[in-house]
């Protein structure tokens, strides 16, 4: 077995940064940091510090913890000391403590750790949010963590950026499914002794805890959580795939039970583990959208597209009428655009539109759209313009079984011009076009990401009309599976881009994540990527960089440099 020096510091339970350990006397078990420390949803004078505590015994009983905050990694100038802070057991033993916009210097970089007793927490880094003249801001954009799907090496290599404001998470922080040998990623899982827990798709909270606890055990999440504050949303599988706002496609209430009832547990465990602010008083466990401002800069609004006003997905073998077994593209059509598909509802796009507004009155450059799916009009490839039947059914032969029938049918009906996807902005035209709609309102042509998709996307967003109305980053997997991969040698990136008038650039199967600088004229996005996710060492490389400009008159590109 190799063990490099991440996994060392992992297994002595020190993060990205080394940690004064205490042992504990011989004759008394101890309390122990196993999970790491995180921080999240900063502002300009606080933040909110996260870290779960695994109790010495069963006995339940709370355990008391002090967080402290400093300027230096040595605890030498501390600016805040938080004690008499408690792990419960009706919370995990997870603690959560939200300075709540006091007790921190705006853009300042602080260093923080728990203590219980004896025992010292591994060190976390976090910066708070710039105020005023911010000439620069750096962000991480992650998404698509299936633990048995590949290591984590991508965080990794983004708890090694020289310079790193926060990371945006869009969500797919845990998946649902068992373990059972063609449960998802598992043929990789089992190489790698990935193996989900508990073994079977979570249903229960003590399922989703441990869930949890499994990703948050491992080191290089630990890494990059230590290293800045996330910014997170959830998508469908921190519930359960493709989740909507009244059930989801991996969910049977026939023998899974009340679809409500999971999404509320499966919440409680997200608020438990996730270093995100707790619910604002008066508002469900599933408003978590949100803004943050980063100075005279950019403002970051965070958007939750899953689970409070989604309508169903279709799905093409349910909902292509088939007419003497022809696909009847024009009644498909009228489903698709019915004018009440919607993934925001009225009351998220309008606190949406008055955040983008004040951001663009306060005069900011940047307005950035946090946001789970592919946004891009995005048509299915047509892949019988570029190869022969033969060659076709060749490519097809070579693929695995299991994917053979599914993907012969797509190509057919890829043939007809529909979209890639259903579950993505795709399979809501009409709520797409109000969003553009606030977007033109608020006077605004944001920088939209999206994550979910496990491929990289550079795209170009225009509106019905064709006009102009954002540009897109889409962020591939940490270590889910890209559809690129299921379909090689199929070139499905190239293939997309060449069919689709908004999409720039696609890349479907490299791993990794995109690392956002935004300045006052330029934002420029790096797809960062990782050589592999099977082994360590990797290798870390940039797959390519994308510029936009702006000026008085709006953005300009995206353009590769
Ligand atoms: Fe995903």
């Amino acid at each position: 077995m190799t063990i490099d020096r991440r996994s060392l510091l992992g297994l002595i339970g020190a993060g990205s940064v080394a940690a004064p350990a205490f042992a504990a006397p011989a004759h008394s078990p101890a309390v122990a940091f196993l999970h790491g420390v995180a921080s999240g949803d900063p502002d300009a004078h606080s933040a909110v510090f996260w870290t779960r505590v695994t109790p010495a015994d069963a006995s339940g009983a709370d355990i008391e913890v002090t967080l402290e905050v400093a300027r230096d990694a040595g605890f030498s100038d501390k600016v805040l000391t938080a004690s008499g802070l408690r792990a419960r057991a009706a919370r995990d033993f997870t603690v959560k403590h939200d300075l709540d916009g006091q007790g921190l210097e705006p853009g300042a970089e602080y260093f923080y750790r728990f203590i219980a007793g004896d025992v010292v927490s591994p060190l976390g880094q976090v910066r708070t949010l710039p105020e005023g003249v911010t000439p620069d801001v750096v962000l991480g954009v992650v998404s698509c963590q299936l633990y048995p799907g590949g290591l984590f090496n991508a965080y990794d290599a983004l708890s090694k950026e020289p310079r790193l404001d926060a990371v945006v998470h869009l969500g797919d922080y845990i998946y649902e499914y068992g373990a059972a040998p063609d449960d998802y990623g598992l043929s990789t899982g089992a190489a790698l002794s990935r193996i989900p827990q508990p073994p079977h798709e979570i249903l229960t909270l003590e399922d989703y805890r441990l869930r949890h606890a499994q990703y948050k055990s491992d080191p290089d999440l630990q890494a990059a959580h230590a290293r800045a504050a996330f910014i997170c949303v959830w998508d469908d599988h921190e519930v359960a795939n493709d989740a909507w706002s009244m059930g989801a496609e991996n969910h049977s209430e026939a023998t899974e039970g009340d679809y409500a009832a999971r999404k509320a547990i499966a919440l409680r465990a997200y608020y438990e583990w996730m270093p995100i602010r707790e619910p604002r008083a008066g508002l469900g466990l599933d408003a978590i959208n949100r803004s943050f401002e980063f100075g005279d800069l950019a403002t970051l609004a965070m958007v939750e597209t899953r689970l409070t006003a989604r309508n169903k997905q279709l799905d093409y073998a349910t909902d292509m009428p088939m007419v003497d077994g022809v696909p009847d593209l024009v009644a498909f059509n009228a489903t698709l655009n019915a004018p009440d598909r919607d993934l925001l509802g009225d009351t998220q796009r309008n606190w949406l539109k008055g955040v983008l507004a004040a951001s663009k009155s306060a005069h900011k450059p940047w307005q950035v759209l946090g946001n789970q799916v592919v946004m891009a009009r995005v048509m299915g490839p047509d892949v019988t313009k570029i190869a022969s039947e033969a060659q076709i059914e060749g490519m097809i032969g070579g693929l695995p079984e299991a994917v053979q029938g599914g993907l012969r049918q797509m190509i057919q009906l890829y043939k007809l011009g529909v979209p890639f996807g259903l579950d993505s902005w795709d399979g809501y035209p009409a709520g797409r076009e109000r969003l553009y709609a606030a977007f033109k309102e608020a006077g605004v042509q944001p920088i939209v990401l999206a994550g979910d998709s496990h491929a990289y996307w550079v795209n170009d967003l225009k509106d019905a009309d064709g006009e102009r109305r954002a540009v897109e980053f889409g962020t591939s997997a940490i270590s889910s599976p890209s559809p690129g991969d299921a379909v090689a040698p199929l070139p499905l990136g190239p293939l997309l881009s060449a069919n689709n008038d908004e999409v720039v650039f696609c890349d479907q199967t490299a791993k990794g994540y995109v690392l956002l600088t935004l300045t006052p004229e330029r934002a420029e996005a790096k797809l960062q990527t990782v050589s592999t996710i099977l082994a360590k060492p990797y290798v870390a490389s940039t797959l390519s960089t994308w510029v936009v400009t702006r000026d008085a008159d709006g953005v300009t590109g995206p353009t590769r440099v």
